[in-house]
């Protein structure tokens, strides 16, 4: 969605706004631009397409501001255009406003201000924040007082960095349900969507609460005349977020997994217990989690929410905590729980997931939980975001930025974190027995070597995906922990290489989808050995017969399947739940190459956003 960089100080600011913007390219947007003053005038320069299309529209003279704004566009009001892309200014061309979000009112607030003689030239909701400021600042003569007033006035979700010719190297910032976090530099100050475009400056950060107006000097920020210090150090290192030698993010991340896997087991596994002690139990580090054992042990059920790859991960999780915990678990999504009523009380223990911590359906079905008196814990990625903080406690999955559009190493560190988690419940609820946690903690800690035996067959990977990159449609099957695998693996493919692709429920095929079968349906089976093993088999034959193509993800030690089907990716199988990690790099590294086949954009998928902020 869109993303917002503000910067003032001695330095280079359009220069330093576009890298910034640069850095936010991954969040998806079709338009871009930056507003800057120079000679105490208003300079605005906007694009369609990339970044890189605005960078060659600079003006020379653009390198002597010293303050600036800018903005990349992720279209909800008016199609991908230079008049409606960002920033957007008053018509005097004193207030230049970069927005992310949703005016909800914004049609009755532009008849207002037209009536006043405001004349617009966009079809957007954010030029109606520009005028709204500009005419406030008419009445009060100080900027972070109109900016209050303005937004005192508007409904819905906004981030908004305003520049003004009133106010030379000073900067205003607000927000209500868009992230916006301000950076503390030397003697320079920035405003950003996410960490991303701050780090190379400085990682000392305040994150910005639902209706503050910061006042951003190079010197540093006010809330109301006071000072602000800080809130947070991100850990995140800058180089983390750069692609390092990788041809994409994408296949970056997807070869990050075993190391990110491992620090996360290391930051969440305090000590995995001694072998042979029954009474050794492996410790936990989830004190950000802030729900007592007590509460754990009350819980009655547990709802899952989230969107996208997060839901698929919840589906899982609902396996490891039933069998771990034995608590019921539902699984929902965030956009619909929120609107249903849904029947949650005090005993119920929401989870959201989410890698970004700021989509907006399951953030709005984490406050809405809060509001029912359920406990809340979220398991992110994103250290400060909006859910991190608003959730009552947090499971941090610490697998590092993840930029590729398409989620790769948050959907094994979702799992992984869900599965210490699950560990959790079970001992606390005296399930486990401390053999079997133990277990379970080895079965995860196992899992980055089995990750490095996966990655060492992406050669072969890639050879097969290659053979079906020009298929129309896909099918993926699965049965148990397939079901979700085979969900995001159709979704990998859908998202990077626009082939259509469904995941199905192995079971369901007899009832309607296996109608679609052809020669040239190419269907992924997730087929590893297991307590359904002979039902997928027989799935198998079903598709077979009928002329689908059939490439099976199966145990290393299967002898028959070869037999079977049209293709082979083995995958060590240590017969356990954490086979769902080590099974989702295949998937990936299918979805990768065929896109890279197709000569598509897989970090930046047309139509698609990262971080989806909006409803
Ligand atoms: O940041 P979140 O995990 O909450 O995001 C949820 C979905 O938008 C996200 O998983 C989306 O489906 C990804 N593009 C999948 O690759």
């Amino acid at each position: 969605m869109c993303g917002i960089v503000g910067y003032t100080g001695k330095g280079p600011a359009v220069e330093l706004v576009v890298r910034g913007l640069e850095k936010l390219e991954y969040r998806g947007y079709d338009s871009a631009g930056v507003a800057f003053l120079l000679g105490g005038k208003l300079r605005v320069v906007r694009a369609v397409g990339r970044v890189e299309d605005l960078r060659r529209k600079l003006p020379p003279e653009a390198a002597a501001a010293t303050s600036a704004i800018g903005h990349t566009r992720w279209a909800t009001h008016g199609r991908p255009s230079e008049l409606n892309a960002h920033p957007h200014s008053d018509g005097a061309g004193n207030f230049a406003v970069v927005h992310n979000g949703i005016i909800e009112n914004y049609a009755r607030l532009r008849e207002d201000l037209q009536r006043q003689g405001c004349v617009f030239t966009s079809e957007t909701d954010t030029e109606v924040a520009a005028h709204l400021i500009s005419r406030l600042h008419e009445a009060c003569g100080d900027l972070p007082r109109a900016v209050e007033r303005a937004i005192g006035m508007i409904e819905g979700t906004f981030a908004f960095a305003v520049l003004s010719t009133h106010y030379p190297g000073r900067l205003a910032a607000t927000r209500r349900g868009s992230p916006l976090v301000a950076g503390f530099g030397q003697g320079e100050m920035l405003v950003a969507s996410d960490a991303l475009p701050i780090l190379p400056t400085t990682h000392d950060v305040y994150y910005l609460k639902d209706d503050q107006v910061l006042d951003v000097e190079p010197g540093g920020a006010r809330l109301k005349g006071e000072a602000v210090a800080p809130s947070d150090h991100i850990h995140w290192s800058a180089e983390e977020a750069e692609r390092g030698g990788y041809e994409h993010f994408m296949l970056k991340e997807i070869h990050e997994q075993p190391a990110a896997l491992r620090k996360l087991a290391s930051k969440l596994i305090e000590d995995p217990g001694a072998p042979g002690d029954p009474g050794g139990f492996p410790r936990f580090r989830l004190d950000e989690m802030r729900v007592t054992a007590e509460d754990l042990r009350k819980a009655t059920r547990v709802v899952v929410v989230a969107q996208g790859t997060s839901y698929h991960a919840g589906l899982i999780a609902r396996n490891m905590i039933e069998r771990t915990a034995r608590l019921p678990v539902q699984v929902e999504y965030g956009s619909d729980f929120r609107y249903r009523d849904p029947i949650v009380d005090p005993g119920v223990l929401v989870l959201g997931i989410s890698q970004s911590g700021e989509t907006a359906d399951t953030l709005g079905a984490v406050r809405l939980a809060k509001e029912r008196g359920c406990r809340t814990v979220s398991v992110l990625n994103v250290q400060g975001s909006t859910m991190a903080r608003e959730s009552d406690g947090c499971v941090p999955m610490h697998v590092g930025p993840e930029i590729g559009v398409a989620s790769t190493k948050a959907f094994t560190g979702q799992i992984a974190a869900l599965y210490v988690l699950a560990i959790h419940l079970g001992v606390v609820r005296g399930v486990l027995t401390a053999p079997e946690a133990r277990r379970r903690v080895d079965d995860l800690l196992q899992v980055p070597q089995r990750i490095d035996e996966a990655l060492a067959q992406a050669a072969h990977v890639r050879e097969i995906a290659l053979k079906y990159k020009d298929a129309e449609h896909a099918l993926y099957l699965g049965r148990g922990t397939g079901f979700p695998l085979a969900l995001e693996g159709a979704l990998k493919l859908k998202e990077v290489s626009y082939i259509h692709a469904e995941g199905i429920d192995a079971a369901e095929m007899k009832h309607g989808p296996i109608a679609l079968i052809d020669e040239k349906m190419p269907v992924f089976v997730l087929a590893l050995q297991g307590r359904r093993y002979e039902k997928i088999v027989s799935n198998i034959q079903e598709v077979k017969a009928r002329g689908g193509r059939v490439i099976a993800i199966a145990s290393h030690d299967d002898r028959e399947i070869a037999a079977r089907v049209d293709d082979v990716i083995r995958v060590h199988d240590d017969r356990g739940i954490m086979n769902s990690i080590v099974c989702s790099i295949p998937l990936q590294l299918i979805a990768y190459h065929i896109a890279v086949g197709l000569g598509r954009d897989v970090d930046k998928p047309r139509n698609l956003a990262k971080s989806v902020t909006v409803e």
